[in-house]
């Protein structure tokens, strides 16, 4: 048997979601990205933990609110994008993001939650300061992980913790050191 693994993407400014999505598909970065990327399905023999895995981008300019519940209703996994270099992207996914998804998903089978700090080529210091309170906050963060869709760094790393933590889901602390 396997399991389809459905992620989605979640807006909050211009923090680098469909960037992402393109860089991990076409293993460079794209210096122009549509408002929202194609739903795509990764076959199975590419993914590291050999399930197809679609992926969800969502763009608030293209969809309506009640498009983005149905994806988050459907997703198995998702993971908040915000870019390490703005605070304010930070700060909404405590105050909209997190509360949102909650609403939105049964306390018993709520999704498990990534926080993903992008742009990472753009800062000397690493967010994780201010994430792990959050992290300690939420149980149903599964995990965190810095990356930049510019330089391609850890964007494989993102999407296999996102199947992983579909399939394999560990303690919520877990929380990877940034590779240099
Ligand atoms: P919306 O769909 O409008 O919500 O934006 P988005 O979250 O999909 O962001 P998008 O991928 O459109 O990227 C927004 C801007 O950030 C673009 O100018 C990208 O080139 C830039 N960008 C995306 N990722 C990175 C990154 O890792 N580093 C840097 N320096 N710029 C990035
Ligand atoms: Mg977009």
């Amino acid at each position: 048997a396997f399991i389809d693994v459905t992620l989605s993407l979640l807006k909050i400014t211009k923090v680098g979601k469909t960037s992402l999505i393109m860089s991990l598909v076409s293993e460079e970065f794209p210096d122009e990205v549509p408002l929202r990327a194609e739903e795509i399905t990764i076959p199975a023999d590419v993914t590291p933990e050999r399930v197809p895995t679609h992926i969800v981008d969502y763009s608030e300019a293209e969809q309506s609110d009640e498009q983005l519940y149905q994806e988050i209703s459907k997703a198995n996994v998702i993971c908040i994008v915000y870019s390490v270099n703005n605070k304010k992207s930070i700060e909404k996914v405590t105050s909209h993001w997190i509360p949102l998804i909650n609403d939105r998903t049964d306390k018993d089978s709520r999704v498990p939650l990534i926080l993903v700090g992008n742009k990472s080529d753009l800062v000397e210091h690493s967010s994780m300061e201010t994430i792990l309170p959050i992290m300690n906050q939420y149980q149903d963060i599964e995990t965190c992980v810095e990356c930049s869709a510019k330089n391609l760094k850890n964007i494989s790393e993102l999407f296999y913790y996102a199947q992983k933590a579909v399939l394999h889901p560990t303690g919520p602390l877990y929380c990877p050191e940034e590779k240099e």
